[in-house]
């Protein structure tokens, strides 16, 4: 399940509130190896996520990022000086943790468990590092990338690079497929979507692979509609991870070029009872006859019911196909 560790399991938010900042238990191995396992031990998913964030990228190019309460991450604005300065040196031993963290849980998780990594795609790291926060519709860091293109490109170039270097360590200290995640894609015209959000991720699949030539990438690039078409083929990601907002006509089309995953609207998980299963069925038969990932269109709620997921589990576990 999109993000299953998290603030809708009690067993989470105990190891939170016991904690101090939402980074430094993504600093620490031994707590992040804990809540990465927490939702495998309760739910048995096939697969388990890194417990971490995809700020940690800004936060390892020196720019910190803090998360607080009730309002999601804040960053320092970036400036365009100090878009010019940006280095990725520092990177990789900035992320240490993580790696030891990915070592671990190749060690502990069961090995019928596919360990999954993941980093944010360059355009949605970018919305975040210009503004500082999520922002609607994204208006100035659009803005900022039609009026200050060369230093908008600079700053999708330095994550570009410090994504490939990091999907790379993440790889060879046991992930056994990584995800981009691309949660803000939909917002852009033609041309800027090529530039911004295809282009990128084209570069890190390539700059991967170059390091890891089977690496198995997974796309997921939010809401991007009509462009989903022909989103594998242009960035060389193996599967695509749809959100809900997609016919599931046409999701059966995608499906026919390879593997999709999704796509289940979160907001079904939690009203629960008759809307919850409709929404199982539905993608169920549409899509369990060719290769499927079943998992939600986007992150699960914090409010969302515990005995929803296990019912949402039993039922995409007894479907007997069509
Ligand atoms: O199970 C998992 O997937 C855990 C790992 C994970 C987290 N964030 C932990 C987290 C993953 C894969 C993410 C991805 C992420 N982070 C995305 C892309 C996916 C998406 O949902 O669109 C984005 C845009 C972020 C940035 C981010 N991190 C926001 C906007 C927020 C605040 C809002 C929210 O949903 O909580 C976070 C915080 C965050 N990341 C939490 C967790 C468990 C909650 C922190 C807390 O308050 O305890």
């Amino acid at each position: 399940m999109m993000r299953q560790a998290g603030r809708y399991l009690p067993e989470y938010r105990t190891i939170r509130n016991r904690s101090g900042a939402f980074l430094d238990l993504c600093y620490s191995p031994e707590k992040a190896v804990e809540l990465t396992l927490q939702p495998i031990r309760r739910f048995g998913f096939d697969a388990a996520i890194l417990f971490s964030d995809i700020l940690v990228i800004p936060d390892a190019l020196g720019i910190p990022v803090i998360f607080k309460e009730g309002q999601g991450p804040i960053i320092k604005p970036i400036s365009i000086d100090e878009i010019s300065l940006l280095k990725v040196d520092n990177v990789l031993s900035h992320l240490i943790p993580i790696f030891e963290t990915l070592k671990e849980l190749s060690i502990q998780l069961p090995s019928e468990t596919t360990l999954l990594g993941f980093c944010g795609a360059p355009w949605t790291i970018a919305t975040y590092m210009i503004v500082g926060h999520a922002t609607p519709n994204q208006v100035p860091t659009r803005l900022f990338a039609l009026e200050k293109t060369t230093v908008f490109q600079r700053l999708i170039d330095v994550i570009t690079e410090a994504s490939i270097l990091y999907l790379v360590e993440q790889i060879k200290n046991g992930a056994e497929a990584v995800q981009i995640f691309d949660s803000w894609a939909s917002l852009l015209d033609q041309d800027q979507m090529n530039r911004w959000c295809i282009e990128p991720v084209r570069r890190i699949v390539e700059g991967v692979r170059y390091h890891v030539p089977h690496a198995k990438i997974i796309g997921f690039p939010k809401g991007i509609g009509a462009y989903y078409k022909d989103y594998r083929r242009l960035t060389g990601v193996n599967m695509v991870s749809l959100d809900w907002g997609l016919p599931l006509s046409f999701a059966q089309e995608i499906q026919k070029k390879g593997p999709v995953q999704g796509n289940l609207d979160p907001l079904r998980l939690i009203a629960g009872g008759k809307v919850l299963n409709d929404g199982v069925d539905m993608i169920l038969e549409s899509l369990s006859s060719g290769p499927l990932v079943f998992n939600l269109g986007h992150g699960i709620m914090p409010n969302t019911p515990i005995d929803h997921v296990e019912s949402m589990i039993k039922r995409v576990r007894d479907f007997k196909g069509n």
